[in-house]
């Protein structure tokens, strides 16, 4: 890694947290692609909302540069245990800070932001189109061995 990045940087980035993939058709798991335009690097981040609407699981890929890498590590470590809506407020300015990143290095944690509010979204979109029954409570879902359909059954969780 080059010199001139902050320690800070260079912690997340020698030893990231969370990084890796949840399975992006789960009902659950909210899935965040974002590109800068500026240099192409690629930050992908995932979250796992439980039946609260809380985060309980996040983990990223990053192909780009140290800040971006540390951004996104950084984001992972702030929105676990988080609600939606407590996450989607997260601004690159708050990263960029505990980072120390230099004014070049704003897109980078700007990544991080877009990151996260795609991956909200993606979740709510996601939410949007099921069906009323797996919305809420326990299901179960199997198959009919004789006419081989898919039957979902509902436990409502009251
Ligand atoms: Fe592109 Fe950092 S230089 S994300």
């Amino acid at each position: 890694l080059s010199r001139g990045y902050h320690e800070k940087v260079i912690a997340h980035y020698e030893r990231p947290r969370n990084v890796g993939s949840l399975p992006k058709n789960d009902a659950d798991v909210g899935t965040g692609l974002v590109g800068a335009p500026a240099c192409g690097d690629v930050m992908k981040l995932q979250i796992r909302v439980d039946e609260k609407g809380i985060i309980s699981d996040v983990k990223f890929k990053t192909f780009g540069c140290g800040s971006a890498i540390a951004s996104s590590s950084y984001m992972t470590e702030r929105v676990k245990g988080l609600s939606l809506e407590d996450a989607e407020k997260i601004k690159n300015t708050e990263i960029a800070k505990e980072l120390c990143l230099p004014p070049v290095k704003l897109h980078c944690s700007m990544l991080a932001e877009d990151a996260i509010r795609s991956a909200i979204r993606d979740y709510r979109t996601k939410r949007s189109k099921l069906p009323e029954t797996k919305k809420s409570g326990f299901i179960h879902v199997s198959q009919n061995s004789a006419t081989s359909e898919t039957v979902v059954t509902a436990h409502p969780s009251s």
